[in-house]
Formats: structure tokens, C-alpha cells, sequence
């Protein structure tokens, strides 16, 4: 699409959320290309994000938008430092970060032209009308109400974070599993035709993995990874190629079986694509009664009241019952997903993408709500992600996946305050910091691997900076390094002498 849009050499490229819904590794190179030709050919760019942190790596300037209008230009490196229109500071306040004390985020509410529901709204006087843009002290076109602009525009972060609540707040103690996946493979079979034998795609790979009750695990890795394979046969959406799946310690019954649906009450997913997974022609209030009336669950008079306490649950107004899904915005249908999976009222849930299509101040509102229903209801939860600042917030442990194997396992402050294994590191690498761009950043060589090709010995070791020879031909097993697991043969070589 880059090439195609710059082969008419044009002066002004307008690059419109070029990299929503990349894994990191890859949004970085499209990043630095950006960057590279940009200098090279003296373009100029608009770059339409609502990635703050890629807004912050590739931007000169910033012009923040809200119901149709600018409210706030500066300079990147005022802009971040010092924003001055509160739906800015709403939006700073909304985005996680990878670093730093784990807060529970504040999802910004709408602001001026609406300012009965901002949250600041309250150490303001009324307004008769929409404040016009002007020059601000330090910000040359914000906008806001020049009247208050001293009690409102306060330095972020506001106070409205809190600190989200360990795992030992969230009432988890002892480590019970809930759900354990053995040797589990998934090989699919494409570009079969009367010429070609088809190829084997091994998009899971032999994966052992444990998910411990009322815990939020994180599973993250590149497009293709194999990530959303391994959610549907957690949840045996798909039954393995090989291996097993138990859930509170009983096998997974096959899918479609009676069984099977009995026990699909306890577990849902909550689908990457919302439009994909809804049904044009139903309204909300019915696609959300469903489940329940399918399962015959309650008379129609609950079942109705059920629908609009989900819908209350997940910030969907009443009067939104009789929208259909394309009446409704990408963050309103995600919502109303959330409240489809929730109507069972599920022990485990499959999180895919959940979040990867919402501006951050939404993205917030559904991350404290999952965590709400995590330390409320005592969900246990699977996040899939590609979006490293949500899982680290969000998720108590971390799976990183790479081509169909997990390559590295632990907590999440551990793979991300310190990450061991060289994908995992190049990977956390990629990630732009809001207002510092990307930092020293490590550049993974090669392409992206392809499943139907898998690398011979360490997956990994045709992009890995650290491969020698052994790593071309021997596979590594995950063992424990440094309080987590990793596959890798450089980091066990290192462990070893500590275990002797
Ligand atoms: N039904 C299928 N038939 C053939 N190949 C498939 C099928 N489902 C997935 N694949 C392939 O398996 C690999 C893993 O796919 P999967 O959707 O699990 O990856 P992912 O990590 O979820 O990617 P993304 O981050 O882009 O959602 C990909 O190469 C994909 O093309
Ligand atoms: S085993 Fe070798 S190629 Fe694989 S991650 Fe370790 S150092 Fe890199
Ligand atoms: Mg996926």
C-alpha cells in the first residue's frame, strides 16, 4: 500500500492509521519507513493515528481532534509534555504505559462541546458556548475555556488514576488451574489443487500451557503467530491436530457435541472482529438475549431485564437496545460483544483482540471492565494482544508466542521490565513510548516467517542477532531462566552453571 501510494512521487503523503492492529515489531518498520522516506524524498506527511505513542515516534506536529473539530496543535515535544485541552489530558490519562505502577486507566469522557460529562467539568463554571481556538500560553492553537483554563487544564497525570489492585487484592491466592493444554498441535493443510500437493501450515506447534484460576494470561507475538488458533481450541472452538485440552480438570469434550455446548455456558470468546461476529440483521438487545434464550435460561421477562443490566454493564445506553450492529460505532459493537459473552455468566473467557480497533480513551473503558469482572466475578481470562501496553497493564502472566511455540513465559513485570528471550526483547523494544518515540530499538533481520516453512532448529534463528550454528539445528526446549521459562539454547547455556 506505502508503494503503491508513493508511485507518483507525490509531495504530501496522507498515511491514515497506517499501523493499527500490527504487532510491534512490524509497526516499528513501517515506522522507520515512514521516517526514512519522508527525509529521503523532502515529503510531507499526515500521519492519522489513534496510536499516541506512534503519533509521538514519527510527528513533528499534533493536531487533536474531538466531534469534527481541532481543539489542540503543538509541537510533539510541548504537546506531550505539557497538554493543555482536557480532552488531551483525558486521552494521556487513558493510555497504558509499559513501565512504571500498573493504574487502573481513566477513560476520558466527552469534553467541551459536551461539557456536561467532563471530567473536569466539575471545577468548572458553565459555558453558554463552545470555546473558540486561541492562543494558549506554550500552545500556540489550544482550546478551551480561557475563563477556567487555570483549574482545568492541570499537568497529567490527573488524578483520577488509581492504582490497579494486585493479584492478591483481586481475592487470587493459591495457584488453582482452571484450563491445561498438553502438547497441543494445529497443522492445517493449504494450496491444494489438481497440480500442487498442498502445504502443511503449522500454525500451533507444541504448546503446553496452564491458566490458573481467576488470572488475566496475556498472549502476544507477531501476525500469524498462531495466537487466535490457540484460543479456539482452549476453548475447543477447534479440536487439536494432536494433544489435549482438560477445563477444571476434564477433558474438552469434541466441538459441536452436546457435551461440548453444555460446557461452552462456562467459557466464551470474545471475538477479534465484532462486526464479523454479530448478526446484521438482529438488534443489540436480542443478539445479547440470545444465548440465553438458546439455552433456555430464564422466562422472557428476565431474559429482557438480563439484556439490559448486561448493557448497563458494558456503558451501552438503554435506547441503544434497537440499534442494529452498523448503527453503532467499532468501540459500541465491541461493547456489545462483551455483553453476548458476559449473558452466560462464564467462569473463562477468550479475549481476542478485544481492544486492538478502539481509540484509548474506549480501549480504556473496556480494559477496567474486563479487570472489574476479573476481580468482581472471579473471571479467568486469556487476552490476546497485540498491543504490549494493554497486556501489561492488564494481565497478571504473559505468553510470548512465535510462530506457533511460546518462547517465552512469566509474570508480566518480568517479561517486560526485563525480558530474556531475543524475540521477546526485540519485540518489547519495538514498542514506542508516548512523548519518547521509540527508544534504542533492536531490528529484527529477515522477514517474517512464513508457518508453512518453518526454520529448522530454533524457529527464530533466521532473524535472531545471537544464532550460531547449534541454533540451526537443535530445538530449544522452554526452560526456567531468571523466574520465567524461555526457549532458548543461549539463555539455558547461561543457566546452566546456576543450576549446577
Ligand atoms: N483455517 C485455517 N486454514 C489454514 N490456515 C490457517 C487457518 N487458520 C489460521 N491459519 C494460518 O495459521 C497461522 C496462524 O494464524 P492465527 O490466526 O492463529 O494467527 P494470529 O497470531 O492470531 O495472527 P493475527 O495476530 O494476525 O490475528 C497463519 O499463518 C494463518 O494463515
Ligand atoms: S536458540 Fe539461538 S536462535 Fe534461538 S533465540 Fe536462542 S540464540 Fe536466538
Ligand atoms: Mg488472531
Amino acid at each position: 500500500m506505502i508503494a503503491m501510494a508513493l508511485a507518483g512521487e507525490p509531495d504530501l503523503l496522507v498515511a491514515d492509521e497506517p499501523t493499527t492492529a500490527l504487532d510491534a515489531t512490524i509497526q516499528a518498520q513501517i515506522l522507520d519507513l515512514l521516517a526514512r522516506i519522508r527525509r529521503e524524498a523532502g515529503m510531507a506527511v499526515v500521519f492519522i493515528s489513534h496510536d499516541l505513542a506512534a503519533v509521538s515516534a514519527v510527528c513533528d506536529r499534533a493536531a487533536v481532534m474531538y466531534a469534527g473539530r481541532i481543539v489542540e496543535e503543538n509541537d510533539i515535544a510541548t504537546l506531550f509534555d505539557a497538554p493543555r485541552h482536557p480532552y488531551t489530558v483525558g486521552l494521556f490519562e487513558a493510555l497504558p504505559e509499559l513501565d512504571g505502577p500498573r493504574q487502573r486507566l481513566c477513560p476520558s469522557k466527552a469534553l467541551c462541546p459536551t461539557r456536561g460529562t467532563c471530567p473536569r467539568a466539575a471545577l468548572s463554571r458553565p459555558v453558554a458556548a463552545e470555546p473558540a481556538i486561541f492562543a494558549a500560553r506554550n500552545a500556540p492553537f489550544a482550546a478551551a475555556g480561557s475563563r477556567r483554563r487555570t483549574r482545568l487544564l492541570s499537568p497529567r497525570p490527573g488524578p483520577c488514576r488509581q492504582a490497579a489492585p494486585s493479584r492478591r487484592n483481586a481475592g487470587v491466592g493459591a495457584m488453582t488451574t482452571i484450563l491445561k493444554a498438553t502438547d497441543l498441535f494445529q497443522h492445517y493443510a493449504t494450496g491444494k489443487s489438481l497440480l500442487r500437493a498442498p502445504s502443511m501450515v503449522r500454525a500451533v506447534d507444541g504448546i503446553n500451557l496452564e491458566v490458573h484460576e481467576r488470572e488475566i494470561l496475556g498472549v502476544v507475538g507477531e501476525s500469524g503467530s498462531g495466537k487466535s488458533t490457540l484460543g479456539r481450541m482452549l476453548l475447543g472452538i477447534e479440536a487439536p491436530w494432536s494433544g489435549s485440552v482438560t477445563f477444571q480438570g476434564k477433558p474438552m469434550p469434541h466441538p459441536k457435541t452436546a457435551e461440548w455446548r453444555a460446557l461452552r455456558r462456562e467459557m466464551q470468546l470474545i471475538f477479534q472482529d465484532p462486526l464479523a461476529a454479530l448478526d446484521r440483521r438482529m438488534t443489540i438487545a436480542d443478539q445479547i438475549a440470545e444465548p440465553l434464550i438458546i439455552h433456555r435460561l430464564a422466562g422472557p421477562d428476565a431474559i429482557r431485564e438480563r439484556a439490559a443490566e448486561l448493557m448497563r454493564k458494558v456503558g451501552l445506553r438503554a435506547d441503544q437496545a434497537g440499534r442494529y450492529p452498523h448503527e453503532l460505532s467499532g468501540g459500541q459493537r465491541q461493547r456489545v460483544v462483551i455483553a453476548r459473552a458476559l449473558a452466560m455468566s462464564p467462569k473463562f473467557l477468550v479475549c481476542d483482540e478485544p481492544v486492538s480497533a478502539l481509540d484509548v480513551s474506549i480501549q480504556a473503558q473496556v480494559v477496567n471492565l474486563l479487570r472489574d469482572l476479573q476481580e468482581e466475578q472471579g473471571l479467568t481470562m486469556v487476552f490476546i494482544s497485540h498491543d504490549l501496553k494493554v497486556v501489561r497493564n492488564l494481565c497478571d502472566r504473559v505468553a510470548v508466542m512465535y510462530l506457533g511455540r511460546v518462547v517465552e513465559q512469566g509474570s508480566a513485570d518480568k517479561i517486560f521490565g526485563n525480558p530474556q528471550h531475543p524475540y521477546t526483547r526485540a519485540l518489547v523494544s519495538s514498542v514506542p513510548r508516548p512523548g519518547k518515540g521509540i527508544g534504542e530499538r533492536i531490528i529484527l533481520q529477515g522477514e517474517p516467517p512464513n508457518p508453512a516453512r518453518r526454520p529448522s532448529g530454533c524457529a527464530f534463528h533466521p532473524r535472531c542477532p545471537l544464532a550460531d550454528a547449534a541454533c540451526r539445528s537443535e530445538v530449544p526446549a522452554l526452560t526456567l531462566y531468571r523466574g520465567r521459562l524461555t526457549a532458548c539454547l543461549k539463555l539455558q547455556a547461561a543457566a546452566a552453571p546456576e543450576l549446577t
